[in-house]
């Protein structure tokens, strides 16, 4: 279970979230949406332990994600997909996969490869030589490496092609299916991620204006009002 219990955070004086919660049993699915600055990030940074709540908590299995211990959080089995494509540019595809389960079980490299048949085909290419969309695979791959319990991705498809953009989300739903990885998805793109997310929240300057199923949002013709 990962609990966002009342987190309020902000930067100096400036409030970026206040009073958010959430409760998902493992294995949920949340889409976090909301226009630019309305504390997305701030708050996956909450939940990886990179940036402390001004006040509430976040709990992983009953226990607190201790603010400025990132990598405990992972090692937990947390694992965040910062925006942009996190890869080593200069490593094939396989050594990037490599190097991010070192701490773990680096022969894990075989599922990851099995669940991505696109980075099987590319194992040995630079990892720096290949698309966006590529890239952004590889990132997720990378972060599957770690085993993780919970997945945060922080708007996996910008920049990228429609077409691929439905790969990226197809993607997340495999890793949910497969591993039984809990996601929270931060993002843009409101109809693609509705596919895949089961519950959702709308930030506006912090605070949640939506909190419910993702069925009921996208059955909602005046969606676009929420924003
Ligand atoms: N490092 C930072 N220092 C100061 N203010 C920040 C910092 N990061 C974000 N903010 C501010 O916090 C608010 C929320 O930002 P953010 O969480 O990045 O929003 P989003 O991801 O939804 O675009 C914005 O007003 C933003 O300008
Ligand atoms: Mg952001």
């Amino acid at each position: 279970m990962l609990e966002i219990d009342s987190v309020s955070a902000g930067y100096g004086s400036l409030t970026a979230l206040e009073n958010i919660s959430a409760r998902l049993p493992d294995g949920g699915r949340l889409g976090i949406f909301g226009h630019n600055g309305a504390g997305k990030t701030t708050l996956l940074r909450c939940i990886i332990g990179a940036h402390a709540p001004s006040a509430g908590t976040v709990r992983f299995n009953g226990e607190p994600v201790i603010p400025g211990q990132v990598p405990a959080t992972v090692r937990r089995g947390i694992a965040f997909v910062p925006q942009g494509h996190n890869v080593f540019p200069n490593l094939s595809v396989e050594e990037n996969l490599t190097i991010s389960g070192l701490l773990f079980d680096p022969s894990f490299v075989k599922e990851v490869l099995r669940l991505f048949p696109v980075l099987d085909e590319r194992r040995s290419q630079r990892a720096g030589s290949m698309s966006g969309g590529e890239q952004q695979m590889l990132a997720l791959g990378m972060a599957m490496m770690t085993q993780p319990k919970w997945l945060l991705l922080d708007e996996p498809s910008t920049g990228l092609a429609p077409v691929i953009v439905r790969n990226v989300m197809g993607q997340l739903t495999a890793v949910s299916k497969t591993f039984g990885t809990g996601l929270v998805i931060v993002e843009q793109n409101v109809p693609a991620t509705l596919k895949v997310v089961e519950h959702c929240l709308i930030l506006k300057s912090g605070r949640a204006v939506y909190d419910g199923d993702a069925a009921t949002l996208a059955a909602k013709p005046d969606l676009w009002e929420w924003f």
